[in-house]
């Protein structure tokens, strides 16, 4: 929800409104009128977003079931059912952090191993790393940040509604409709030291990145890296975004998921094999600037047809792109589309992006510039450290990041909650069919009778579950009202204890996405489990199927 500013003659009014979905079009709608006076409606806007949020979670179930959720109603969804938190909500909350509850906690640590197996473990040419979040502050001036690093306040004269661009927009900025507020460095700044004599102004990293360059050469030596090679991390960081908004889309404080990978300069790279049938939309500058429509096609004819120049960001865009769709995201929804040279990066020489057709449109998922040289030239200048390397095969040499993949953590998980999110309108309740990789509960146990033997039995097998995965023990409600409440929260295993589990030693296992049940032995049931989490058998041939 967000505050309008209207002005009739010399009076202005405020309302609330939010997005609404209306025959199947996404339409701002008036919520509620909050007054004259701008503090007064900031503050009815508070309580009434407040009020709307507090929502207690219902037998009943009462998302709601269109094809494809807003921004605002997946929020609504996470805050429900435990994923997402509007952060020190008791207090008013504060604009731009999120807290994370017990199902998106886990969620976000599946996304975060998931990504690291893909990139790191599966990998020979990449180790991963994991830097401070404050650092030395002539880290920032050599990376470019303190001076480069600028975004420009802009208010909309009508609704009062604040927003930032990038220089290069500037020009094409309708004044009458835009009042410009000036630039904003959106580093957040601390003071590190006990006493205001003894401190030093210092920075929240506002990438990754810069940890992977200051201790590239540490790293490459430690590890005995040959090129073409990545270093990876996982970690926060944080920026003052003037108008944080859409949920995790764009925040103060976040998670990035970032490869540098350094290759020797012009080195070619050797894997556009494995990429040959990879297809997606691409959307070059040529196609923007002649206002050209996407194109499908396979990224492997993109790169010979020189429309992608650099066969590493065809490689590694398809890379993400499969490794996104491999977990469930909608494959429908994604496009490359190249940076135009003005809206570029201080440190980039070409740049794409992995694009995703949120609820609010086309909207940028993860970066990958060409960064070249640029980090490491800028470090060896400002901390007059030698950042060469000697590499068996090119000698001595100073690499280039040939591409970065820069991924935000609050996206993919948009992402891949978006594509699980669906309403079965013969169950009658939400399904979250997330993939097992990811969902946070891999199974429910539940006894059919929740006591006596029964209970004593699935207290076991909850036990030897436990051992390798994350399981809930569910005893409560009718046995409809459980499968409901775990299809919700996208657990893709029900298993039930019954009576017959008492005389064989067996167990019913639900599947969340087709509700077919198979029996199998409780002996065998880690094993199973297993298998059907990494797809390694269907679920009809993992034990005897009985519905
Ligand atoms: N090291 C390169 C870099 O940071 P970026 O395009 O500024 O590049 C990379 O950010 C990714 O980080 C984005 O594609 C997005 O997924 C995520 N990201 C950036 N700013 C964000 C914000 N304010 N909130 C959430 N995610 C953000």
């Amino acid at each position: 929800m967000f505050i309008v500013k209207k002005k009739i003659g010399k009076e202005e009014y405020y309302y609330l409104r939010t997005s609404k979905r209306e025959n199947g079009k996404v339409k701002a709608v008036n919520v509620a009128y909050l007054g004259k006076n701008k503090a007064e409606a900031e503050k009815k806007a508070k309580k009434l977003q407040e009020k709307s949020l507090k929502l207690t979670p219902s037998k009943k179930n009462t998302m709601p079931n269109p094809k494809e959720l807003t921004i605002d109603e997946l929020a609504t969804f996470c805050k429900r059912r435990g994923f997402v938190y509007p952060s020190g909500e008791i207090y008013g909350s504060l604009a731009g952090f999120w807290d994370f509850g017990h199902l998106g906690t886990e969620l976000q640590d599946n996304i975060k191993k998931q990504w690291w197996k893909f990139h790191v473990h599966q990998r020979e040419d990449m180790v991963g790393i994991n830097g401070a979040i404050i650092t030395n502050p002539k880290v920032w001036e050599a990376s470019g940040h303190v001076d480069s690093f600028v975004d420009i306040a802009i208010v909309n004269k009508k609704t009062g509604e604040k927003s930032k661009i990038d220089k290069h927009e500037l020009k094409d900025l309708d004044k009458n409709l835009f009042e410009v507020k000036g630039e904003f460095n959106p580093m957040f700044t601390t003071q590190v030291g006990p006493t205001k004599e003894d401190s030093i102004t210092a920075y929240l990293r506002p990438e990754t990145a810069q940890l992977i360059f200051t201790n590239f050469k540490l790293v490459q030596d430690n590890a005995r890296l040959k090129l073409p090679f990545g270093i990876a991390q996982i970690g926060k960081a944080f920026r003052n975004e003037i108008s944080p908004r859409e949920f995790l889309f764009r925040t103060r404080e976040f998670e990035q998921m970032e490869i540098e990978y350094f290759t020797a300069h012009n080195q070619e790279c050797p894997y556009l094999n494995e990429i040959k049938d990879t297809e997606i939309l691409i959307f070059s500058e040529e196609m923007q600037t002649q206002k050209a429509q996407p194109k499908k096609m396979k990224l492997y004819q993109a790169w010979k047809k020189g429309i992608i120049k650099n066969g590493w960001h065809a490689y590694w865009i398809a890379s993400e792109y499969s490794w996104f769709t491999s977990l469930g995201a909608n494959p429908k929804k994604f496009r490359a589309r190249q940076h135009t040279s003005e809206e570029k990066s201080h440190y980039a020489t070409d740049t794409w992006d992995l694009e995703y057709e949120f609820p609010m449109g086309w909207r940028e998922l993860q970066g990958f510039a060409n960064r070249s040289d640029y980090d490491l030239k800028q470090h060896e200048k400002f901390s007059k450290t030698k950042m060469e390397i000697t590499d068996p095969e090119f000698g001595k040499v100073l690499p280039h990041v040939v591409c970065e993949p820069s991924l935000g953590m609050g996206r993919a998980l948009i992402v891949f909650l978006l594509s699980a999110y669906h309403y079965d309108k013969e169950r009658e309740n939400i399904v979250l069919k997330l993939s097992p990789k990811l969902a946070p509960y891999k199974a429910a146990v539940f006894p059919l009778i929740s006591k006596g033997e029964q209970l004593e039995l699935s207290k076991e097998v909850f036990k030897i579950l436990t051992e390798d995965f994350n399981i809930v023990f569910d005893k409560s409600g009718s046995i409809g009202r459980r499968y409901a409440r775990n299809d919700e929260i996208g657990t893709p295993y029900c298993i039930t204890i019954d009576n017959e589990s008492l005389e064989d030693k067996t167990v019913t296992i639900r599947d969340r996405d087709t509700t077919k049940q198979i029996r199998v032995k409780i002996s065998e049931i880690k094993t199973i489990l297993t298998k059907l989490i990494n797809s390694e058998i269907k679920f009809e041939k993992a034990g005897k199927l009985i519905r």
